[in-house]
């Protein structure tokens, strides 16, 4: 029997975006000024919990602005993680600042907090982590050795819409925090961003520099003080992104019962295993279900696992390879020497398995049934 496909994400469209998006078409309203894009504001500023939000054309461009913001430049260095996503090193070398590289921790996944205090030299100005695959970090040790070290913290949430820890959301918790809503996230625009804060001066130099340092009050002179950028996210996407926020609980819960599925169908299986999730503190969010292969236990490697869950129909994606790794950040000048044991065995392990909201308990099944078989056959 020939199976239909399973994307490894599928964006779940199903509440008022198209109403939204067709009135901003009807309107004219297409570009960057419009209702959709101060409501999506308004409305995802009230989600995080913080007083402010600008929004941005995407994930990246969103972490720059924020580093701007911050004042970062040639000369600093910014603490990140090594298990991340190209675009949180990337921003920082946009700046001139130069990232500096932190293990990930063996449980979580996240920075590993408690090897992050070796790193801080004269020249650090901020530390960046990433909260991975929707689980936020340890923000409170974090938090503790900014205050110590006088440092800005500026949280990478794009995996980590509605994430909690003690019931305070992602984005709450730095001086200014990032978002990404591209396709595949938990709250998606397509392509956009969004950078939040609670800080009025940093809001408005986001909202200064996002629009090439036009002045924010008075006529429009085309004078200009400051070098800024065009980062503006259009009143099209942001029509997407106000429908997505109306329905960011029901995403969440959705994203959340997955895993759990995946978890329980799973569970038991020798050489299979996830990011560890059992601190009741934390409200985790699950961009994407995440599995390490052990393949001495489970009796396949990770890419022959790959390999055949394609051929079976099931699209899947390695883990992040880690920042020493880069060439290009090596090129640009980063110490890229040293041990990171941990990244290197989340990158040389694990993928994330199909993980869009709208995926049903029949495919997270397949898909399950197909990793399990392979092992109950070996063991025949
Ligand atoms: C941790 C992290 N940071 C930044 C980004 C960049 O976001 P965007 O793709 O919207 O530029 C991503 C996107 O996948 C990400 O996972």
């Amino acid at each position: 029997m020939s199976h239909k496909f399973i994307p490894v994400c599928e964006p779940c469209l199903a509440g008022n975006e198209l109403e939204y998006i067709t009135d901003a078409v009807r309107t004219g309203w297409i570009s960057s000024a419009g209702k959709y894009v101060t409501e999506f504001e308004r409305t995802f500023a009230e989600y995080c919990g913080v007083d402010y939000a600008v929004g941005v054309c995407n994930g990246t461009v969103a972490l720059h602005l924020a580093l701007v913001a911050l004042g970062v430049g040639p000369g600093d260095e910014v603490i990140i993680p090594d298990f991340t996503m190209i675009a949180t090193a990337f921003a920082v070398c946009y700046t001139g600042a130069r990232p500096v590289f932190v293990d990930a921790h063996p449980d979580t996944w996240n920075i590993d907090a408690s090897k992050m205090e070796e790193k801080i030299t004269k020249r650090t100005r901020a530390i960046l982590p990433v909260h991975i695959m929707g689980l936020l970090c340890d923000m409170p040790a974090i938090d503790k050795l900014a205050k110590k070290h006088r440092l800005f913290v500026l949280e990478d949430a794009a995996e980590a819409h509605g994430a909690e820890y003690r019931g305070r959301r992602a984005g709450s918790f730095g001086d200014i925090s990032a978002f990404s809503f591209f396709a595949n996230k938990n709250l998606t625009t397509g392509e956009g961003g969004m950078v939040v804060t609670n800080n009025a001066d940093l809001y408005k130099r986001s909202r200064y520099h996002k629009n090439l340092c036009f002045p924010l009050e008075g006529g429009r002179e085309y004078r200009h003080d400051d070098i800024g950028f065009n980062y503006r996210i259009s009143n099209l996407h942001a029509a997407i992104g106000l429908a997505q926020v109306e329905r960011a609980d029901e995403l969440r819960a959705m994203r959340r019962k997955n895993h759990a599925l995946y978890v329980e169908m799973l569970s038991g299986i020798p050489g299979i295993s996830f990011q560890k999730d059992d601190n009741p503190d934390y409200l985790h969010v699950h961009w994407m279900n995440a599995i390490l292969v052990d393949e001495k236990e489970y009796g396949m490697g990770r890419d022959a696992l790959m390999e055949r869950l394609r051929a079976n129909g099931i699209d899947s994606r390695k883990l992040f390879t880690g920042m020493h790794r880069q060439k290009a950040l090596e090129r640009y000048g980063c110490d890229t020497r040293g041990e990171y044991p941990v990244t290197d065995m989340l990158s040389d392990r694990g993928l994330y398995l199909p993980s869009g909201s709208g995926l049903s308990e029949m495919d997270i099944q397949r898909i399950c049934d197909e990793i399990r078989v392979f092992k109950t056959s070996e063991l025949k």
